[in-house]
């Protein structure tokens, strides 16, 4: 497994553009699996937890062809095993996401528990809560969880979910539009990945709506028809490309965002001193006009502030002036990438989930690990600010949810290296 090493670098200036989002592009390629027609997703990244969902998807009978460079195609004629592999699920926590569509088409799910970034306990209590309240019996053997639905099939009902999950938001959502009757989704997640969820299942002939507020409405269908969908830009790559212009003191257009969907990562980065001009599409953010000073952050569902975006926010927290506050509410074991910082020269102390920042801090490269996908991320930015090198191992996980990262960077004057161990 290779390792990035990134130099000292910045301000970072020119233009990146975002592709489409990882956490939008997964579901959708689920979803698929609830037609027999053909699905075409374009602006999809290149990821290997695309190539993941990818391998779980082709082994329940999906044919997927790659149509032209980020477009690909999904036909399922027919589901030929209604149980996902352990070692694919292993890989990806995002693989229970098949099973909303394959019981909604089958009748049956097998799935072993979920793996995916160690960043908490991540049960799934609450995707198995509203498969059963829309009539499935959920059985628990070994590390496997099976749903199986009843004689007539699924049957629509009111779930409310102690937490607004996206995961089980989305496997419900999946799973209700070919019950039988009405569900009311209640407290649901209002990710802008939920919208485009619901978007392309109604393109799809589902008949959802109020997706993007708390209560969601599915009239269940029939039958699903093949549909064309474009992914939503993916705002967690924004967000960060975002940072790494005010942690270098960069001047960067951000291109294909959506404004909209980074209201609380404008709102903090201009608290803390960055101007940021907003057009329709894009984005431009500049760390170079002035002091940056400190802020606090609390994690939130949407639209509060992303979870995904706390690292990278703590990173570029350690070089403003003045103390920060960060609390993470959404997953409980969220603080990795704390101990990596503190190795390049960062003074932050937690206690339980709340972390104290100082800033100007004089962070030097080091070698540090990447624990998951975003400590990753908050890692290279910190290389970009610190002097000398910093020697980022176990970069797979940066490489599961970022597309040409490191080419991105450089396209922005960063120097960063990849090389095999
Ligand atoms: C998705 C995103 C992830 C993001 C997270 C929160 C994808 C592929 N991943 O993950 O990048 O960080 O949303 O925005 O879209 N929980 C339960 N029981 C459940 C399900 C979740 O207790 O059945 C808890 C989790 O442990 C966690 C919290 O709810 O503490 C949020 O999890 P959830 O919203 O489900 O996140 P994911 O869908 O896994």
């Amino acid at each position: 497994m290779g390792k990035y090493l990134v130099h000292h670098s910045g301000p970072l200036s020119g233009e990146v553009v975002i592709s489409g989002a990882k956490n939008a592009v997964l579901p959708l390629m689920a979803a698929a699996l609830l037609s027999e027609d053909k699905c075409v997703i374009r602006d999809v990244p290149q990821l290997r937890d695309v190539a993941f969902m990818k391998e779980i998807l082709t082994s329940l009978g999906a044919e997927i062809e790659e149509v032209e460079e980020n477009t690909i195609s999904i036909v399922t004629e027919d589901i030929v095993s209604t149980e996902a592999q352990f070692d694919l699920v292993n890989k990806m926590r995002a693989s229970i996401l098949v099973m909303g569509p394959l019981l909604a088409r089958k009748g049956r799910a097998r799935m072993p528990l979920p793996g995916g970034c160690a960043i908490g306990a991540r049960p799934i209590d609450l995707h198995l809560k509203g498969l059963e309240a829309l009539g499935a019996e959920i059985i628990f053997k070994d590390t496997y969880v099976e749903a199986r639905a009843g004689g007539q099939g699924l049957i629509g009902d009111t779930i409310y979910l102690d937490f607004p999950s996206v995961g089980a938001t989305e496997n419900i959502m999946m799973a209700a539009v070919l019950a039988e009757g009405v569900t009311f989704i209640e407290n649901a997640a209002e990710e802008p990945e939920i919208v485009d969820l619901a978007n392309f299942l109604n393109k799809m002939g589902a008949r959802i709506k109020g997706a993007g507020t708390d209560t969601i409405k599915i009239e269940g269908v029939k039958h699903l028809s093949g549909a064309k969908h474009t992914v939503i830009p993916d705002r967690i790559e924004a967000g960060t490309f975002m940072l790494a212009a005010a942690i270098t003191r960069g001047n960067v257009r951000i291109s294909n965002a959506v404004p909209d969907h980074l209201k609380p990562i404008i709102a903090k980065l201009r608290e803390c001193g960055v101007r940021i001009e907003v057009g329709d599409e894009y984005l431009i953010v500049r760390g170079d006009l002035g002091p940056q000073s400190a802020t606090d952050i609390k994690t939130l569902p949407y639209p509060g502030f992303p979870t995904d975006i706390q690292s990278p926010f703590m990173a570029y927290l350690t070089t403003v002036e003045g103390a920060s506050t960060v609390i993470e509410t959404v997953f409980e074991n969220r603080f990795m990438h704390v101990s990596q910082l503190r190795k390049m020269g960062a003074s932050i102390e937690t206690a339980g989930n709340k972390a104290i920042i100082k800033g100007n801090a004089s962070l030097r490269g080091t070698q540090v690990m990447a624990t998951d996908l975003r400590a990753g991320a908050a890692l290279v930015l910190a290389g970009l600010a610190a002097e000398g090198v910093t020697e980022i191992s176990e970069i797979y996980h940066i490489e599961r949810g970022y597309e040409k990262f490191i080419e991105k960077f450089r396209g922005l004057g960063a120097v960063i290296e990849r090389i095999d161990d």
